[in-house]
C-alpha cells in the first residue's frame, strides 16, 4: 500500500498536479512527507481514503483534523490525488464521494479544501457541493516570478452531493454505527 501511495504521489507530481510538490518530482521529500501522513493517520488524529481498481491503488485522500476543540465538526480535505493513468474516468469523483462518505461517518459537518488557482480544480469541486469563500493571492509559489492564488472551498455535509458509489457503500456496511470512528477507509 505505501508504495503504491508513492507511486500515485511521485506519478501526479510529475505530471503536473497540485499535491504539494512541483516536478520533477524530489521522491525523497514525497517519501518523508508521506510517512508522516501514515503515522497521523496510524495514531488516529487524520483519516485516509484510498480508492483501489482491481489490481492497484488508483487514488486518494485525506481528511486531516485541525486538532482542536473548536474546530471538532470539519476537516480539511488534502492531498485529494488520481493516478495520472486513471484521470479522467470517473474517479476522482468516486474518491470524492467516498470521502464524504467517510466524513458522515465521521460525524462530520463541513469539509474545507483549498485549491492553486490556474488548475481549473474549483470547477471540479464546485460540481461536488463546495462554494469558493476565499481567496489569498500569491500565497502559492510555483516558480519565481510565477505566483499563484490559493482559493479556499467549502462544503455543508448536508448538501454537499450525491449518490455514494455501490463500493464506498459496501465498505462502510460492516461500520454503519460508527461507535468508533474509523481512521482510514478503503473504497
Ligand atoms: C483533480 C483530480 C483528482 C480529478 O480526478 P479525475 O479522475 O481526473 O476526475 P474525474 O474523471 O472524476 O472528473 C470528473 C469531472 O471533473 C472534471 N475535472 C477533472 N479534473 C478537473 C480539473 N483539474 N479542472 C476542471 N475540471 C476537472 C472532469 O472534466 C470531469 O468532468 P465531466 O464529467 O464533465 O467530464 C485529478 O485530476 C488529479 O489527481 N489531479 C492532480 C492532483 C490535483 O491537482 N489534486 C487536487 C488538489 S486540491
Amino acid at each position: 500500500m505505501r508504495a503504491d501511495l508513492l507511486d500515485t504521489w511521485v506519478g501526479v507530481t510529475n505530471a503536473g498536479g497540485a499535491v504539494g510538490f512541483t516536478a520533477p518530482a524530489p521522491v525523497a521529500a514525497v517519501e518523508r512527507t508521506l510517512d508522516a501522513v501514515l503515522a497521523r493517520v496510524a495514531d488516529g488524529k487524520d483519516a485516509l481514503g484510498v480508492l483501489r481498481g482491481p489490481h492497484t491503488t488508483v487514488g486518494m485522500g485525506l481528511l486531516v483534523n485541525r486538532d482542536s476543540d473548536v474546530c471538532r465538526h470539519w476537516r480539511t480535505v488534502l492531498r485529494v490525488m488520481v493516478h495520472p493513468r486513471h484521470q479522467g474516468a470517473g474517479a476522482g469523483v468516486d474518491l470524492m464521494r467516498g470521502l464524504h462518505q467517510l466524513a458522515r461517518e465521521l460525524g462530520l459537518e463541513q469539509l474545507q479544501l483549498t485549491v492553486r488557482d490556474g488548475h481549473g480544480l474549483e470547477r471540479f469541486y464546485e460540481r461536488l457541493g463546495y462554494a469558493v469563500v476565499g481567496r489569498h493571492p500569491g500565497a502559492v509559489r510555483v516558480a519565481p516570478g510565477d505566483d499563484r492564488d490559493e482559493v479556499m472551498l467549502v462544503a455543508s455535509l448536508g448538501e454537499a452531493v450525491e449518490s455514494v458509489p455501490a463500493a464506498a457503500v459496501a465498505a462502510s456496511a460492516d461500520t454503519a454505527s460508527m461507535s468508533q470512528p474509523r481512521t482510514n477507509s478503503t473504497f
